[in-house]
């Protein structure tokens, strides 16, 4: 680790994590997660205004707990990175407004930064430099996308997407018709060890031949799984619940591994980078590792802790933005819930600065902790 390597605070509160991470370059010093998710399992999903109280009371403990943790004083940062979208509006306002107000009283430039980039982002923390261009395979709640990144900074294609479901959605839906509680992925990827993945054939959606080679579906899949099990329960039978678990799963994993191998074939990339909640899957990890080392293709997923939503990951591409000089954010930075995947992070205009005080003021009024 080089000591003139940036040192970056990141804030994410897209959703239900409140996580701060502090990074130099791309070494990891500091992770602290504050969770709401046991609030929100009662309801089955996440309650947005639950998830923006929650970030509220756990911002500051966590911000400093991460400084704690890391050995460093918010005086020596050299920047302050904030998931700016996509997410929740009200989640993601909680993070930017504390960002802007710690950039501003300790003058440090801002960054606001794309969630999905920074899911990306954060191998660097464990497989050091990420290659130039990255194949990635985006998998959580809300995206499931495949990207080609030329530079994680300023240039993220997406070549395909889903049309429909998110695979961390179709699990959580899964998880819910089978009474498995809220998130379904962790739950269905412990179940499914102890199932046979063939039991019972689910449809692979989107893999016909004149279907796009990208893009996926999977509201398909969940419709037919719950037709399956209430059919099971119509007829008075126990419905299986480890092999359905598997034989989901499975359907899942093979879709995104094999789309993804065939995106690194056509592209000519050598290397495959996995991110997102559902990169914390087992059997996803296992399967991919499987179909690259056929392919040639090497294999970088993080491990499970920085596939979750967490903070290091969006201190890392903050790190990265520092590095290659790209522009930091203006004050009046704001949350952008439906923020495209192809601007990895919000330049500002040049001519502000973070001592522009009047203008500042007018901020503060306006948007910090309104
Ligand atoms: O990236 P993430 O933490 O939050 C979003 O940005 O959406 O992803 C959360 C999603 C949830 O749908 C959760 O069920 C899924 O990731 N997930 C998993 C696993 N762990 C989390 N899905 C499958 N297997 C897992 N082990
Ligand atoms: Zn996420």
């Amino acid at each position: 680790m080089a000591a003139d390597e940036p040192l970056v605070l990141g804030i994410e509160t897209s959703c239900d994590e409140t996580g701060v991470g502090i990074v130099r370059g791309t070494t990891l010093l500091a992770d602290a997660v504050a969770s709401s998710v046991d609030t929100h399992a009662r309801f089955g999903g996440v309650v947005p205004e639950i998830a923006s109280r929650a970030h509220l009371e756990a911002m500051v403990p966590t911000i400093e707990r991460a400084l704690k943790e890391a050995g460093v004083s918010a005086r020596d940062l050299d920047g302050i990175a904030v998931t700016s979208g996509p997410g929740l509006a009200g989640a993601l306002l909680v993070g930017v407004s504390a960002a802007k107000a710690y950039a501003y009283a300790l003058g440090k430039p801002l960054y606001g930064v794309n969630h999905l980039a920074s899911h990306i982002c954060v191998d660097q923390l464990e497989h050091g430099p990420l290659p130039e261009p990255t194949m990635a395979l985006l998998v959580s709640g809300g995206h499931s996308s495949l990207l080609l990144a030329p530079d994680i900074t300023a240039d993220v294609r997406p070549l395909g997407a889903t049309i429909d479901d998110a695979a961390g959605e179709a699990f959580d839906k899964i998880a819910r018709v089978l009474d498995l509680g809220f998130p379904g992925g962790p739950v269905i990827d412990r179940l499914a060890r102890e199932g046979d993945p063939k039991a019972i054939a689910f449809p692979r959606g989107l893999t016909g031949p004149r279907d796009a080679p990208y893009d996926f579906s999977f509201s398909g899949l969940k419709t037919s799984v719950a037709r399956w099990i209430e059919a099971k329960r119509a007829a008075g039978e126990e419905v299986p619940v480890r092999d359905v678990a598997a034989s989901f799963q499975e359907a899942v994993v093979d879709v995104l591994t094999r789309k993804a191998v065939r995106a690194c074939k056509d592209e000519g990339v050598d290397h495959l980078m996995i991110g997102g909640g559902v990169a914390a899957n087992s059997r996803l990890r296992a399967l991919a590792q499987e179909r690259c080392e056929r392919a040639g293709i090497r294999l970088r997923v993080p491990r499970p802790k920085l596939c979750t939503d967490n903070g290091a990951m969006v201190a890392a591409l903050g790190a990265e933005m520092v590095a290659r000089n790209r522009l930091p954010s203006d004050l009046e930075l704001s949350a952008d819930s439906s923020l495209p995947v192809t601007e990895p992070h919000v330049p500002g205009t040049a001519h502000t600065h973070a001592h522009d005080h009047d203008h500042v003021h007018e901020i503060s009024k306006d948007n910090l902790y309104s």
